[in-house]
């Protein structure tokens, strides 16, 4: 088990576009990814947070972790619960307009949570360790997870996509906003 650090917003990394990862044709990636993914997944778990991606570690390669809690799984198709999951060169695609409100938070802003509007469902893919083209279909938690790690991919953070600064707020503070304020990091 490896705890690696997460680098804060401010570092240059997290404006970079990350890198591609070469897909191998046969017998999935090398160990020196899996040892990474491993590491980003006990990251995430130590933080504690739902999402990682690459960047937030220093590395520029498209390469994210992510889990959807039973306590946050929403039940919807597309939202039930998931153990750590790895997507190498992830991409994903709206599937309808429709946009929700929710509340997010950054390991890389600790102590921040804002509301961000997200597409309430989307259908994405990636590689898995294996090598094996990986596609779903994700609502609502799932779904705003996959969106916010990807961001951090192409150097995007959740407060670049909020639609006003109001709800920027202290963790400690969020009391305030009521009982419905979720509990994010990724
Ligand atoms: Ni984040």
């Amino acid at each position: 088990m490896a705890v690696l650090p997460i680098v804060r917003m401010g570092n240059p990394v997290l404006r970079r576009v990350a890198d591609p990862i070469p897909v191998p044709t046969a017998g999935g990636f090398d160990d020196g990814l899996r040892q990474l993914a491993a590491d980003m997944v006990d990251t995430m778990f130590d933080a504690p947070g739902i999402g990682l991606a690459a960047p937030q570690i220093d590395i520029s390669r498209r390469i994210i972790v992510f889990r959807v809690p039973p306590e946050r799984a929403t039940g919807d198709q597309g939202d039930a619960a998931m153990g750590p999951q790895v997507l190498i060169n992830p991409e994903f695609v709206p599937v309808g307009a429709e946009t929700v409100l929710g509340w997010e938070g950054c390991l890389s802003i600790p102590g921040l949570r804002g509301v961000v509007p997200r597409y309430r469902r989307i259908r994405y893919r990636g590689y898995d360790l294996d090598g094996n083209l990986v596609e779903r279909e994700a609502a609502n938690t799932h779904a705003r997870v996959i969106q916010h790690e990807l961001d951090h991919l192409d150097a995007v953070l959740y407060l670049d996509r909020m639609e006003s600064l109001a709800t920027l707020t202290y963790m400690e503070e969020q009391k305030f906003f009521g009982p419905d304020a979720l509990q994010q990091r990724s």
